[in-house]
C-alpha cells in the first residue's frame, strides 16, 4: 500500500513497484495529487493496481487496510503546495503515522 499515491513521489513509487511485479494499492485524497500521475499505473499492462480516494486520517483507511491486507505500507501522503503554511506541512508527515498505526493495530 502506498499513501500519497497520486503525488509526485508516491506515483513514481507505485510505477516502480508495479514494474517489479508487486500488487499495489494506492491511497490518496487527491487534495494536491492527481489521477493523471497514476495514468501509467492504471493501464492494464502494468499489473494489479487499485486506488482508494480516501483521507488517511479517516476510518476509511482502516477499512482499506483490512480489505487489502498489505504486507507493507509506504507512507508518502504529505501536505504541499503554496497554500499550505510551513508548520502543518512539516507536522503532517510526523503526526500522521500516529493516526495510521492504531488503524493497523485494530486489524
Ligand atoms: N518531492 C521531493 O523532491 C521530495 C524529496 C524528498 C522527500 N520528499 C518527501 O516525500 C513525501 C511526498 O512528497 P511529494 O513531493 O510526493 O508530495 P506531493 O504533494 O506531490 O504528494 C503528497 C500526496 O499526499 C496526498 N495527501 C495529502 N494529504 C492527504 C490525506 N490526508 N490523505 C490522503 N492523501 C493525502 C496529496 O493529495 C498528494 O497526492 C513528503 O513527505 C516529502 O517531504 C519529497
Amino acid at each position: 500500500m502506498v499513501t500519497g499515491a497520486a503525488g509526485f513521489i508516491g506515483s513514481h513509487v507505485v510505477d516502480r513497484l508495479l514494474r517489479d511485479g508487486e500488487d499495489v494499492v494506492g491511497v490518496d485524497n487527491l487534495s494536491s495529487g492527481t489521477l493523471a500521475n497514476l495514468s501509467a499505473a492504471r493501464s492494464p499492462e502494468m499489473g494489479t493496481f487499485s486506488f482508494h480516494s480516501i483521507d488517511i486520517t479517516s476510518d476509511a483507511l482502516a477499512e482499506a487496510i483490512a480489505r487489502s491486507e498489505p504486507e507493507v505500507i509506504l507512507h508518502l501522503a504529505a501536505l504541499g503546495g503554496p497554500r499550505c503554511s510551513p508548520l502543518p506541512r512539516y507536522r503532517f508527515p510526523v503526526a500522521s503515522p500516529c493516526v495510521i498505526v492504531p488503524k493497523i493495530r485494530r486489524i
